[in-house]
């Protein structure tokens, strides 16, 4: 079999989680698609806080130009912060004729069109299912399985924090401070919430999502915005008096009278399959002319999730490279699976 060999920039939750799924199941990819694979390189910010991993073997690096002019590198997954940190290290990997999988979604929500361009002027894949609700494979089902459908609406619960926080509030009864705490103790929120309970986590994910299913680019001050901060015990008491649940929602719909995005409480009918999304997970769902109502559901964050949706790209990338070396004619840069241009 050809080897594929893979550089991480990144050895963080996600890193991690792909550096273990390859490892462990590599007979297995390799015996289900004949192709095996090499991580040669793992880029961190600091040696010391890996020193057990470097000890154990793992191929820590701190110098990005080793993986950069090592020409047998050829999937580079960015799996490492910063949005304009990954914009940087995304752009010169493509430039150095690598295919890059990231799950960056505030590299893609602020760069995304460029980050494609670049992608696409170096004939040269960019994966991003991990990017919004990690492990869940909406990345696909919108840009792949629906792509000759015109979505209608597009409405996730994408922050598995505040919908573990909402949750909490509403089935235990616990105030907001208490459940943020508890979110926090399990690890679910960031050291620094704020960017999931004010929306903007949410915010950077619908972005995404809008640009993949109606083709249209949003900026984060073109629509509105709102997080869980104001959430009372009663205004759950209040939504459930009339069948109703409270959810943060990501919501964009084409309508008749025109296009619109949102991310804010909205009241949920209790029978509707977002408002049976609980806890940390996250499901979005979505309406098209022809496919009808579809909603898809599982874990938004977490190591071994998030990086199952990163390796599926690091595949689906390795089975291009692949024909291409064996079949000239077939494009390794598929026009659907990129960031397509604004439909109207
Ligand atoms: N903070 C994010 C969440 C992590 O809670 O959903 C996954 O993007």
């Amino acid at each position: 079999e050809p080897t594929i060999k893979v550089a991480l920039l990144g050895f963080g939750t996600v890193g991690s989680g792909v550096y273990q799924m390859l490892t462990e199941n590599k007979s297995k990819i390799t015996q289900k698609k004949q192709v095996d694979f090499e991580i040669c390189k793992i880029l961190v910010g600091n040696r010391t806080k890996h020193q057990a991993a470097i000890e154990k073997g793992v191929p820590i690096t701190t110098d990005f130009s080793e993986i950069l002019n090592d020409p047998t590198i050829q999937i580079v997954v960015e799996v490492m912060g910063s949005a304009e940190t990954a914009r940087e290290y995304i752009i010169h990997s493509l430039e150095a004729g690598k295919h890059v999988v990231t799950a960056n979604k505030d590299a893609l929500a602020l760069y995304g069109d460029e980050l494609t361009r670049v992608a696409k002027e170096n004939n040269k894949n960019l994966f991003f299912e991990a990017s919004v609700a990690g492990g869940i494979p909406i990345i696909r089902a919108l840009t792949d399985s629906f792509i000759a459908d015109s979505i209608q609406e597009v409405s996730g619960i994408i922050n598995g924090t505040t919908n573990f926080i909402i949750s909490r509030m509403s089935e235990e009864g616990e105030s907001y401070e208490q459940a943020l705490a508890l979110a926090q103790e399990k690890g679910f929120a960031e050291a620094d919430p704020t960017g999931d309970v004010e929306g903007l986590d949410a915010a950077r994910k619908l972005i995404i999502l809008v640009k993949l299913a109606f083709g249209y680019r949003m900026k984060l001050d073109d629509f509105p915005v709102s997080g869980i901060t104001q959430l009372k015990q009663h205004d759950f008491d209040a939504a459930k008096h009339y069948g109703f649940t409270l959810k943060l929602i990501g919501s964009a719909k084409q309508l008749e009278e025109g296009f619109t995005a949102r991310v804010g409480m909205y009241l949920v009918p209790l029978a509707h399959p977002l408002a049976m999304v609980k806890n940390e997970y996250n499901g979005v769902f979505v309406k098209g002319e022809a496919i009808g109502e579809t909603m898809f559901y599982g874990p938004g964050a977490g190591s071994l999730p998030t990086a199952n949706s990163v390796v599926a790209d690091i595949l689906a990338i390795s089975d291009r490279i692949k024909w291409q070396q064996t079949e000239s004619f077939l494009p390794l840069v598929s026009n659907d699976y990129s960031w397509h241009q604004a439909g109207t």
